[in-house]
């Protein structure tokens, strides 16, 4: 059995750290330089390697986690890939609780990872039992030879950052930086980075990057704690002030709105070529309204916190960003309008009638979708669902080679665009699916889902 405490893991470990650093290039920053720490390089893909191995090497020396001990966190996901990529490494069991609005990309990388997964509510606050911090310390007490990491409160957290990061982004700008922008989740790093250049840079400005909804922003103006709203942007923004944070330095602070997170990320992939996640958006939406601001030349620094690649199905999937109301596309005043695959945007995923039903399944399976449309050139011949596959090939699995002509719903019934929501209903209701066609066209399906996203964006 190897010993834990002299197992410094993996080589890929030491890769922690020492990331390269960007300049901006493409986006207007005023008079002002500004630069990205590409924290999505580390090995675990965020800026949250770097506590993972603080917290973890700290408890084994002192004693706080022992060989055949169990690592528990709360985590938004990125704390959780580092404390797993390290404990695991090592020997160790971890637990994670999560909560549910984490993208399916970060909860399939822990379990790949070998981290057992508990996801919680994230519609709930601190004090409620299904809070994924109170969850996680319910664990910690509960587990035999559990290390509780708790970030928010675990001084190895900023340590890492003033031990670690401040000395390299230091080293790095040449000991030339005006201004920091940064976010706050733990405020691990906010606090660490203060630490640090309280010493060898006082003068140094921190900003704050905050998603709306959050409390931090307007807590560093005006030390009230406001009422939590709900934003969409991972890893930043919080409804409590972290009891760790230390926000003497922060000089300035930004609310950004989703929609100007996630647009704004996707814009540093288009014009820069850089992949990162959502908070990226915030930070960068916030450092380019500072530098925007500055009326003297200042050098300034943010993060890419973490990589893009964990949000594919999010920030760089057009039909999730239309769904949240989060990406605006053409409106019509009428049904088109709840198509999320319109057959104009060339998203529409369908069949020909001569596909085989295997090509049909394969569709439905890779899209996560129940039903197609079945094209012959544009003009729509049918639908073929689930149900009309499995009464084909249920007797004899030989007729997945069939072809979608013998198994679709010809001339299916379709409703024009300008039908009402009540019409609409009226047919999802009878276990349809609708399918908004006319004259002139097809224009794509409405689902019962794409209703409720309809609706719940009539919400916001
Ligand atoms: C994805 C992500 N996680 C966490 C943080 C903040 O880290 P901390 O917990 O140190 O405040 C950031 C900062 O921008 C971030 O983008």
């Amino acid at each position: 059995m190897t010993t834990p405490s002299t197992d410094t893991g993996p080589a890929v470990l030491k890769l922690i750290g020492n990331t390269p650093l960007v300049r901006v290039t493409r986006f207007d920053t005023g008079l002002c330089t500004l630069y990205l720490k590409l924290e999505s390089q580390n090995p675990g893909g965020s800026i949250k390697d770097r506590i993972g191995v603080a917290m973890i090497e700290t408890a084994e020396r002192d004693g706080r986690l022992k060989p055949g001990g169990t690592v528990v966190e709360a985590t938004a996901g990125n704390t959780g890939l580092g404390l797993a990529l390290v404990a695991r490494a090592k020997g160790y069991r971890v637990v994670l609780v999560v909560p549910d609005k984490m993208s399916t990309e970060k909860v399939l990388h822990l379990k790949a990872m070998g981290a057992e997964v508990h996801t919680t509510r994230s519609d709930v606050g601190k004090g409620h039992p299904e809070y994924y911090q109170e969850r996680a310390a319910a664990l910690g007490h509960e587990i035999p030879g559990a290390f509780y990491a708790n970030q928010f409160e675990n001084p190895d957290n900023p340590r890492a950052h003033e031990e670690g990061t401040g000395p390299e982004i230091w080293e790095q700008m040449n000991h030339d930086l005006d201004a920091i922008v940064v976010g706050v989740g733990s405020s691990g790093t906010l606090t660490g980075l203060t630490r640090y250049f309280r010493k060898v840079q006082p003068a140094l400005a921190f900003v704050l990057a905050d998603p709306v909804g959050s409390i931090l922003a307007e807590y560093t103006r005006s030390g009230v704690v406001g009422q939590a709203g709900s934003w969409a942007v991972e890893g930043i923004g919080e409804d409590f002030v972290p009891p760790i944070a230390d926000f003497s330095a922060v000089r300035a602070a930004y609310s950004i709105p989703d929609e100007e997170s996630f647009g704004t990320a996707r814009e540093l992939l288009r014009r820069e070529g850089i992949l990162g996640g959502s908070s990226t958006g915030t930070l960068l939406a916030s450092a380019l309204r500072y530098c925007q601001e500055q009326t003297t030349p200042k050098r300034v620094l943010s993060f890419v916190c973490d990589t893009g690649t964990r949000y594919l199905s999010k920030v760089y999937n057009d039909a999730w960003m239309v769904d949240q109301g989060l990406l605006h596309r053409r409106e019509y005043g009428d049904l088109r309008d709840l198509v999320s695959r319109r057959a104009e945007d060339g998203s529409v995923v369908s069949v020909a009638s001569e596909d085989t039903l295997l090509t049909a399944f394969h569709r439905m399976r890779l899209a996560d979708i129940s039903q197609l449309p079945v094209l012959d050139g544009s003009r729509l011949v049918g639908v073929i669902d689930e149900s009309d596959l499995l009464l084909t090939v249920n007797a004899d699995a030989k007729r997945f080679r069939a072809q979608v002509a013998s198994a679709m719903t010809p001339a299916p019934s379709t409703l024009p665009p300008q039908a009402s929501l009540a019409d609409l209903r009226a047919m999802l209701d009878r276990g349809l699916v609708a399918i908004i066609a006319d004259a002139r066209g097809f224009y794509g399906l409405i689902t019962r889902t794409d209703l409720l996203n309809y609706l719940r964006r009539t919400l916001a």
